[in-house]
């Protein structure tokens, strides 16, 4: 296990999204109501990638079939389809002004 920096704190801003590849895991960082969420860059779904997907209120909805999930939890919030899992999410560590995950 080891911290991989992702990110300056002082760079994060309100609408703030990148994404970011930690060796086989892509990684999505948001920034919205003021709350940063590191989430799996992967829909729960058919895997399609969520950095399209729009930012509700505490979720992201899957720009393919519109499933939203969790940013908190990483459980699904609608369910139109029954074959969709939760996404993975990550805490985030802060080491020397980095956002950043531990891995
Ligand atoms: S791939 Fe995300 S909702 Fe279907």
């Amino acid at each position: 296990m080891e911290f991989h920096p992702l990110e300056k704190k002082e760079n994060l801003f309100e609408g703030y999204k990148s994404v970011f590849q930690v060796g086989e895991i892509s990684l999505l960082l948001i920034q919205h109501n003021a709350k940063t969420a590191l989430i799996e860059n992967r829909c729960g779904h058919f895997g399609y990638e969520l950095e399209s997907g729009k930012i509700e209120t505490d979720t992201i909805v899957c720009s393919q079939h519109g499933i939203s999930f969790s940013l908190i939890t990483g459980e699904i919030a609608n369910r139109p389809y029954e074959n969709a899992d939760p996404i993975r999410i990550f805490d985030i560590v802060c080491q020397d002004g980095f956002l950043g995950v531990v891995l």
